[in-house]
């Protein structure tokens, strides 16, 4: 019940994401234009004076200007009975007032992109509260100083908002830090079972690894959400937990097995099931259905309850791919690696017998990042 809250909170906060980097994007767009507009018109003010006056409306249309001429702002600028302002000829008055509006416009420009990397982050499923965005928040509220320029109240006002804000982000931030400690922690343990089942039954060294990266290649291949990809990859980890309960003897038989050891191997789908009957958490329940599901094959006739097509989960049709990949470019006791062009050729083979069409596609297409992992975690 939280986890689906939790994912449907997700999903607004993607959505809400989405829209408000739109809105930043066309923010942008309107400010690049004043900004042209503004450097327009300084150069202009800059090449020729008597133009100066033809172009008084851009004074009566800027604020800035209106401000820096004014009474309250000429005493800023007074020196005993001198003010630099007054003695200031009027056309440079008025490059002052645009240079000013030039730079809080930057300074506009500049929050808006923040808000729209932000927002980014935020529609490409990056969470809410951020350590390093905090800080960088708070560094740049100081430029929000330059708004008491226009009005005292409302520069400090916001100042001590984002200041505020910014340390509530990062608070949260720390949390979800924390969180993300406890979640590695239960990766590595899960990790660190994957390695005992690994050694158990003697297969190659990086196997685990490798159907795991490969899981995860094939799920982002199919466009699945980075989160469930990730789970995917840490949960195929456990995919032949069961072999801890297969005697060594039947696991490390260097040749072929007969049919009585063949069946006693297979039940370590049955058994990867039992062991991981009552987990708790969404990837520890789904290395269950891994471990029970990575041999059973899309026609219906793999095992161990002959399930077909969509019947088997995505999860365990996509794990099933990745491990008997492996298993064909690894060595093992009883045969040697096939060449990667065989394989490959093999998997293709199996579409819509032994595997999901969708995930052969996928396999298909991101066959070049499968290689790469492949290079990384050789034996
Ligand atoms: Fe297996
Ligand atoms: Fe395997």
């Amino acid at each position: 019940m939280k986890e689906k809250s939790i994912k449907k909170t997700q999903e607004k906060i993607k959505r809400g994401g989405r829209v408000g980097y739109f809105f930043t994007q066309v923010v942008i767009i309107l400010l690049l234009i004043f900004i042209v507009f503004h450097c327009v018109m300084m150069v202009l003010t800059l090449i020729d004076e008597i133009y100066v006056s033809r172009f008084s409306w851009i004074y009566e249309h800027n604020s800035l200007y209106r401000l820096i001429t004014s009474e309250e702002f000429s005493k800023i600028f007074r020196f005993g009975d001198k003010n630099l302002l007054d003695e200031m000829q009027p056309k440079y008055r008025a490059l002052i007032g645009i240079f000013a509006s030039l730079l809080t416009w930057l300074v506009l420009l500049f929050f808006t992109r923040m808000a729209g990397q932000f927002f980014k982050h935020l529609a490409e499923g990056g969470r809410p509260f951020n350590v390093r965005f905090a800080k960088k928040m708070r560094y740049s509220a100081f430029s929000f100083i330059l708004l008491v320029l226009y009005n005292p109240l409302l520069g400090i006002i916001s100042f001590a908002l984002v200041i505020f804000f910014s340390y509530i982000m990062e608070y949260g931030g720390y949390i979800q830090e924390q969180a993300d400690e406890t979640n590695r922690i239960q990766e590595e343990i899960i990790f660190s079972f994957a390695e005992i089942t690994e050694n158990k039954s003697g297969q190659t060294g990086q196997h685990i690894k490798r159907v795991s990266e490969y899981s995860r290649i094939l799920a982002e291949q199919m466009g699945l959400d980075p989160e469930r990809c990730d789970q995917i990859r840490i949960a195929s980890t456990m995919h032949d937990v069961g072999k801890l309960m297969i005697p060594s003897e039947i696991l490390d038989k260097p040749g072929k097995l007969t049919d009585e050891e063949y069946a006693v191997i297979k039940t370590h789908t049955t058994y990867g099931g039992q062991l991981l009957e009552n987990v708790e958490g969404d990837e520890l329940k789904l290395s269950r259905t891994i471990a029970l599901q990575h041999h059973e094959r899309y026609d219906g006739r793999g095992y161990p309850a002959q399930l077909d097509a969509e019947n088997i989960s995505l999860e365990g049709r996509i794990v099933s791919v990745a491990d008997v990949y492996d298993a064909l470019t690894s060595r093992r006791s009883y045969k040697d690696a096939w060449s990667e062009e065989d394989a490959y050729r093999e998997i293709l083979k199996g579409k819509g017998t032994q595997f999901d069409p969708q995930v052969v596609d996928a396999f298909e297409a991101a066959h070049d990042k499968i290689l790469e992992v492949r290079k990384k975690f050789a034996d």
